[in-house]
This record gives C-alpha cells, sequence and structure tokens, in this order.
C-alpha cells in the first residue's frame, strides 16, 4: 500500500520508522511517502494559513498550498487518485470497521491540518474527483492532525498481509468484525502462572479451548457492560447465545 502525508511538520512522522510499521517499510509492504506543505508556498515567510473570512479567533490554512502539494503528489501515481483522509475532530468516527476498509485501498492520501483546519473548498474541489473522507479519531481536540495520522496509520498498516505475525491477532481484537463486533477483548496473561499472590484465571491452564473460549466470551461481555454501554447497545441480539443472555441478565442488562 502507498501512503502519502503532506504536513508543515513531516518529522512528527519519525515513529512510522519503528516497531512493526517500521518493518513493514522495510519489507516493501508499507510505501510511506512524507511531503513539507511549505514547499508549496512561494511567499518568502512561506505562509499557509490566513485570517478566517466572517472573522473569530484563529486561523485557517490557505487553499493554495494544499491544492498545489495534492496536485503534485497526485501527479506521481497511477491514473486512478488515492482515496483522501482529512483528519478533524468534526469528521466521521475513525472505527476499526473504517481500518478495515481503508487496508483494502492501494493508496491513502493524508492531509494533516494545524490552525483551525483547512479551507473547505480544498475538500469540495478534490471530493469531486475522488472519495475525500473527513474523519476523527475521538471526541476531543489535538492541537494538529499528524497525531490523528499516525494513529490512522498504525491501525491500517498492521491490517495489510504479512504485517502482524500472526494474522489471527486481528481477528480477535476488540471491535473486530465477526465474533468480535461491537465487543471489547477481555483481560490477558502471560507467565508466570503467580506473580505477588495475583493467580492467572485457572481456566486459562485447562487446555479445554471450549472452556476457555466461553471464559474469553463472559469476559469480553463483563468489560463492555463496564465500559462501553453504547458499544452493548449496540450488540445485535441474534449473536448472543442462551449463556450469553443468562450473563447480561446477572450483570444487569436483561435483553
Ligand atoms: C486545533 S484543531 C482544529 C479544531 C477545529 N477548530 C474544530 O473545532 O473542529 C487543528 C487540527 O488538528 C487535527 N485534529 C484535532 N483534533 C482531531 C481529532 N479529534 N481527530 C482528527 N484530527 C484532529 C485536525 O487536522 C484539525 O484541523
Amino acid at each position: 500500500m502507498r501512503v502519502d502525508i503532506i504536513s508543515i511538520f513531516p518529522e512528527y512522522f519519525a515513529p512510522l520508522d519503528v516497531s512493526l510499521i517500521g518493518k513493514a517499510r522495510e519489507r516493501g509492504i508499507l510505501d510511506v511517502r512524507l511531503h513539507q506543505l511549505r514547499d508549496w508556498a512561494h511567499d518568502v515567510h512561506r505562509t499557509v494559513d490566513d485570517t478566517p473570512y466572517g472573522g473569530g479567533p484563529g486561523m485557517v490554512m490557505k487553499p493554495g498550498p494544499w491544492g498545489e502539494a495534492i496536485d503534485a503528489v497526485l501527479a506521481t501515481g497511477p491514473a486512478e487518485p488515492p482515496r483522501i483522509i482529512v483528519p478533524t475532530p468534526s469528521g466521521v468516527p475513525f472505527t476499526q470497521r473504517l481500518a478495515m476498509e481503508y487496508a483494502a485501498e492501494p493508496w491513502l492520501l493524508f492531509t494533516p491540518a494545524r490552525y483551525e483546519g483547512i479551507d473547505s473548498r480544498v475538500m469540495a474541489e478534490y471530493g469531486a474527483r475522488t472519495r475525500v473522507d473527513e474523519v476523527g479519531i475521538g471526541d476531543y481536540v489535538l492541537a494538529g492532525g499528524e497525531v490523528a495520522v499516525l494513529v490512522m496509520v498504525e491501525a491500517v498498516g498492521r491490517l495489510l498481509p504479512g504485517v502482524l505475525g500472526n494474522a489471527r491477532s486481528a481477528v480477535d481484537d476488540s471491535f473486530a468484525p465477526g465474533a468480535m463486533e461491537n465487543l471489547l477483548e477481555g483481560p490477558v496473561y502471560t507467565k508466570p502462572p503467580e506473580w505477588r499472590g495475583h493467580e492467572v484465571p485457572e481456566v486459562l491452564l485447562s487446555g479445554h479451548h471450549g472452556k476457555i473460549a466461553r471464559w474469553r466470551r463472559d469476559e469480553a461481555l463483563r468489560r463492555t457492560a463496564g465500559n462501553r454501554l453504547d458499544l452493548l447497545a449496540a450488540l445485535d441480539p441474534a449473536s448472543l447465545d442462551e449463556h450469553d443472555r443468562r450473563l447480561l441478565k446477572e450483570l444487569g442488562f436483561p435483553s
């Protein structure tokens, strides 16, 4: 997969050299290309922002440099343009489902902003030529979109074939479509079996795959009921078996 990122802080993306994503880049699974937005600002100060029309605090990123930068990136790729992802707290929520959708794309272009964001005409311009998604990574406001892009590239990158050591890891993750859809993963343990007086739940040592699977599902239901009532409410009733329903009733959530 090719990923282009245009930013006024390309150095912010140094973490993409590290760990799983760094290895995916070394192995050619992920081709990340960074671009300095200011290379397309032509005044002596390489200005990329200006005051907002309509007044108000803060500055808005000018359409000119963004348009030139995006055109230049598009010119280096195939005729089929990339899917453009514009991080913004006012966008649609970034979810595991969206990460999976992005992982199936051949080419993504991220446009992390600073200040109060990018002049909206940029999204209108490219929205007429390709898919432009305005995406938020959570209900809080960051100083800039770079961290949001790091989050998204990591979530997408680990789903690319060959990146995770064991492809099953992604299937069992919290939020993974299928058995874990709308469920959080429960607690995990490793050796030793006892640490500072805390014991690993016995069932995990039993070697009984059926019982272990049942225990994991119970813990996933417990954790979801404890931490995310919104996800619990979104559970498909058809995905619940008798045991699930009994457990949820015990937890105070009769279906
Ligand atoms: C200070 S924020 C602008 C916030 C804007 N005034 C608003 O309230 O929607 C600057 C930039 O940080 C990025 N950003 C901030 N919070 C974000 C979030 N939750 N998700 C994705 N991007 C975010 C976006 O690129 C945004 O344009």
